[in-house]
């Protein structure tokens, strides 16, 4: 979905689809001479649902062999904060031991949600973690989470679109965008 059929719930566009396709393409490249030396395939795995786009787009543009899998996480609800509280919605299908493991993420805010699932994985034998997230907010700061890739830092605004939602909706616009205050608060 393109951002001017959204009409006036969009304040302005943060990153363009143009951008995301570029810098996605610089990240894929990176993660080919990162882990060309890996004995196994590289498994990605992504947080749904708001990884989806990323991890299409980034699955797409990297050459080394890889598998996916999937993992969904709670921590927001409906509002626009973290709760802080992480439940596992659903757990991945692949035994990650011995595997060097690639979480996939749309956006880095508090970090509570990539601290908490960085310590899972972790505490299940893999031969490696590290984090690729397409966008980091600057909360992030407070969080002591590394994330070895990261898209675009972008201000301390609610977002939507590629992948990133309110109340499920805007997951389908093309271009991350800052979701106009009117929407939310009522
Ligand atoms: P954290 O635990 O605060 O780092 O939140 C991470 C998760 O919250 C992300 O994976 C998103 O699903 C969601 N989230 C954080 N900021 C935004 C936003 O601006 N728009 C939509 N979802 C967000
Ligand atoms: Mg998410």
């Amino acid at each position: 979905m393109e951002a001017s059929h959204l009409g006036d719930d969009l304040t302005s566009i943060v990153v363009s689809h143009q951008q995301l396709e570029t810098r996605i393409r610089e990240i894929a490249a990176d993660i080919d001479r990162d882990y060309a030396d890996i004995d196994k395939p590289l498994l990605m795995i992504g947080v749904l649902k708001g990884a989806v786009m990323v991890m299409a787009d980034l699955a797409r543009a990297i050459s080394i062999p890889l598998h996916m899998d999937w993992m969904a996480v709670s921590s927001y609800g409906h509002g626009t904060k973290s709760s802080g509280v992480v439940r596992i919605l659903k757990d991945l299908d692949i035994d990650i031991k011995d595997r060097h493991v690639l979480i996939v993420e749309d956006i880095l805010d508090s970090g509570l949600t990539l601290s908490w699932l960085i310590r899972n994985l972790a505490s299940r034998g893999p031969a490696s973690v590290n984090v690729m997230t397409m966008m980091r907010k600057p909360d992030a700061i407070k969080v002591q989470v590394d994330a070895r890739y990261i898209g675009f830092d972008i201000p301390n605004e609610f977002v939507v679109g590629f992948g990133l939602d309110y109340a499920e909706q805007y997951r389908h616009l093309r271009d991350v965008a800052i979701l106009a205050p009117h929407v939310y608060q009522h």
